[in-house]
């Protein structure tokens, strides 16, 4: 069943355009408005709504962070992301007009359940972002937006992910469109950006014997690091934790803009260093990350360098440039992750790994 692949999560990673296309199918009408039939909140309650809180474990939290970036830049409204074994034990400000979002593929981790159960304990209005039917923590929510990423077998998440995003990114639009935030035009753009996003995620697969070339090459090396900034910050985490996962090694994620404040210090000749570049835009952040990307070079390390087609303003500080397809700065995750993916599996099928079943770890995470 696994289709002529070696691994299930190189199947995932090869559903991924088709899983994001299904995920934004029927919901959306041919003018860019969106349709969300699952959405049982009531536009009245939607426009009540005063903060917003996004919960999840592991990959499901960083597409959380995803989402708060997009949410707030759409809707005004202020989104915090936390993690739902944190949320869970504290005494969080949540009242009737907070909604809280769970993300969770499974949706049975045990940590998400009980951070829902204690959100709607106070009154909190809870939706889920899931992509299992008839799941615990769908029934125990007030409304959900399915992810149709299909079945996810492969213990580290691909197309969850993917989609995971992909859902957020609805969310935000409808929020911005029951509350009239964004005009129905600017909507309806940002539907045909995301339109676009499973051609451009094919593309970046397309490419993928780059990336398996480069991972074979860096076999050896025990380190990682992963820098982004804005979204790209949440890919950084993400392209760390998948080689952690299915690698076992040491990787770390960081915001670019925290280099001067410790990372910079473990930099060192040789040492591979992932960073994912913004689209050129009307703010600083490029050219923040690309001085980012000339100071590592500068204390040695081996920089592969994930840009956008046609940016060559990083050409003189990049050991390695993985192109990406051009898309909005929001909606980039989606394209960027891709190859962080496919090198963390390629790497650790070097390495002679399981990759479908890592270690220590459980495909859905029951038990605290
Ligand atoms: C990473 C991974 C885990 C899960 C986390 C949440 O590849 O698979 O970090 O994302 O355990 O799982 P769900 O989304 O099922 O709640």
């Amino acid at each position: 069943e696994k289709g002529g692949y070696d691994w299930f999560m190189l199947k995932e990673i090869d559903e991924q355009p088709r899983a994001v296309a299904d995920t934004l199918l029927g919901r959306h009408d041919a003018r860019g408005r969106l349709v969300l039939d699952e959405m049982r909140l009531s536009d009245g309650e939607l426009r009540d709504i005063d903060k917003i809180v996004v919960i999840g474990c592991g990959t499901a939290s960083y597409a959380g962070l995803v989402a708060k970036y997009a949410i707030e830049h759409w809707t005004r409204i202020p989104c915090e992301v936390e993690l739902a074994s944190e949320f869970r034990y504290r005494d969080p400000i949540v009242s009737r007009s907070t909604l809280v979002v769970a993300i969770s593929q499974s949706g049975e981790t045990a940590d998400t359940l009980q951070a829902i159960r204690h959100a709607r304990h106070q009154g909190a209005k809870v939706l889920a972002i899931c992509n299992t039917n008839g799941s615990t923590i769908p029934r125990e929510s007030d409304a959900v937006i399915y992810t149709h990423a299909g079945p996810e077998i492969a213990v580290a998440s691909t197309k969850g992910f993917l989609t995971q995003i992909v859902a957020c990114y609805l969310l935000g639009l409808y929020l911005a469109q029951v509350r009239g935030t964004k005009f129905g035009d600017e909507i309806a753009s940002t539907v045909s950006e995301l339109q676009r996003l499973p051609e451009g995620v094919q593309e970046v697969i397309g490419a993928a014997g780059q990336v398996r070339t480069l991972a074979r090459d860096l076999a050896d090396h025990r380190t990682f690091l992963f820098l982004g900034r804005h979204v790209g910050y949440p890919v950084a985490l993400e392209g760390a934790l998948k080689l952690k996962e299915l690698a076992y090694l040491h990787a770390e994620g960081f915001a670019a803009g925290e280099l001067k404040h410790g990372p910079i210090a473990v930099i060192e000749p040789g040492l591979p260093v992932f960073v994912i570049v913004p689209p050129r835009g009307r703010d600083q952040l490029h050219e923040k990350v690309v001085s980012n990307i000339q100071e590592i070079r500068a204390r040695g390390a081996r920089t592969i360098v994930l840009v956008e087609h046609g940016d060559d303003s990083v050409l003189p500080y990049a050991d390695e440039v993985i192109r990406l397809p051009k898309a909005m700065t929001l909606l980039q995750p989606v394209l960027a992750a891709v190859p962080l993916q496919i090198f963390a599996a390629e790497l650790a099928t070097a390495l002679g790994h399981d990759v479908d079943q890592p270690r220590n770890l459980a495909k859905s995470v029951t038990v605290e």
